[in-house]
């Protein structure tokens, strides 16, 4: 009888010896929690399609920033909803509007986080679409590419303005990082970071959010900005094309059906990578959860370790509170 020498067990001996073997980790500084900021003072609306968040007016965003600083997390995404939307989704570059309100109470409130401000008009449009539209060649309604990235130019320095340290693009507009790069530089916001949604697939899993931000497209779809979810080359394409116009960093967006590219993006650049771990990934371990199929907090994490160890550095995820509290 002959015995392996080669035991990999025996590293799983113990819990000692086992995190001394880990490869990768959790940890509440890689992780993002988005926030939806409505206008007015105390008000919260459940997001029925996403247990544990709602849309909250900015102070009591505040109040939730705090208790995830408490628990550790740096870094938030702010979202806007307006009271009112119009055709070009005009609520997005008010200063006045929720997102800079919130930057500048939670400037206040937490001095060193990390602010992080998503730049789209999807949820200030009346149609719901990720730009100002106009009749293609053919007569139907499309996103005007270069007309909706002066507006995004336009929201990012007004968000700069604001105290965000990092503006995410996340329209899929040709040629938009390079326009916003510019347009924070003339105004004197050299150091504002840009975070790229880079590679943004037109994704089901978006369905959730597109109730907690009331932003679901009025007619058609996002397949005409939006990628393709049957393409990985086209993946480093965008994110070597966003590194070049001055993306600081790049994200992939949604990631559990994407931990492929999350790696081959990885792989190809040296900035840091997120991955957008989205709404309706966040509602399936609920679901599950709640009908007794799934033990939640074993799930999210190793749902978040898969994300990790694909390569994300930083995850934006709407686990960030449960995973902070059981890290903690
Ligand atoms: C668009 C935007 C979307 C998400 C973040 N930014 C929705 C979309 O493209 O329809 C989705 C996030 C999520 O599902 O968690 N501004």
């Amino acid at each position: 009888m002959s015995f392996p020498t080669q035991r990999p067990r025996r590293l799983r001996q113990s819990p000692g010896l086992r995190a001394l073997a880990r490869e990768t980790r959790l940890h509440p500084e890689q992780l993002v929690a988005p926030l939806f900021v409505t206008a007015g003072e105390g008000r919260s609306k459940a997001i029925t399609s996403m247990p544990g968040h709602a849309q909250l007016s900015c102070d009591l965003a505040v109040r939730e920033a705090e208790a995830l600083w408490g628990l550790g997390i740096r870094s938030f995404l702010l979202f806007g909803l307006p009271d009112v939307k119009d055709d070009e989704g005009s609520g997005a570059w008010d200063p006045a509007g929720p997102v800079p309100t919130a930057l500048r109470a939670l400037r206040g409130a937490l001095p060193s986080s990390v602010l992080m401000a998503d730049v789209c008009v999807d949820e200030y449009t009346s149609h719901g679409h990720c730009g100002v539209l106009r009749p293609r060649r053919d007569g139907v309604l499309d996103v005007d590419n270069d007309a909706t990235v002066e507006r995004l130019a336009r929201i990012s320095t007004v968000y700069a303005a604001a105290g965000a340290d990092v503006v995410a693009p996340s329209d899929m507009m040709d040629g938009r990082v390079g326009a916003i790069r510019r347009a924070l530089d003339a105004d004197g916001w050299s150091d504002v970071v840009l975070l790229s949604y880079a590679v943004k697939y037109a994704s089901a899993f978006y369905g959730p959010f597109r109730e907690a931000a009331d932003c679901a497209p009025k007619f058609g779809d996002r397949a005409g900005y939006q990628m393709d979810p049957a393409n990985a080359r086209e993946a480093i394409r965008e994110v070597e094309l966003d590194i070049a116009e001055g993306a600081d960093m790049v994200m992939v967006k949604p990631a559990l059906a994407y931990l492929d590219i999350i790696r081959a993006v990885r792989d190809a650049v040296n900035v840091p990578v997120a991955a957008y771990n989205v709404s309706g990934e966040y509602a399936m371990l609920h679901a599950a959860a709640r009908n007794g199929w799934l033990d939640l907090e074993r799930s999210v994490r190793e749902t978040l370790l898969s994300i990790r160890r694909a390569g994300a550095d930083i995850i934006v995820t709407y686990h960030a509170r449960d995973i902070a509290k059981a890290l903690g």
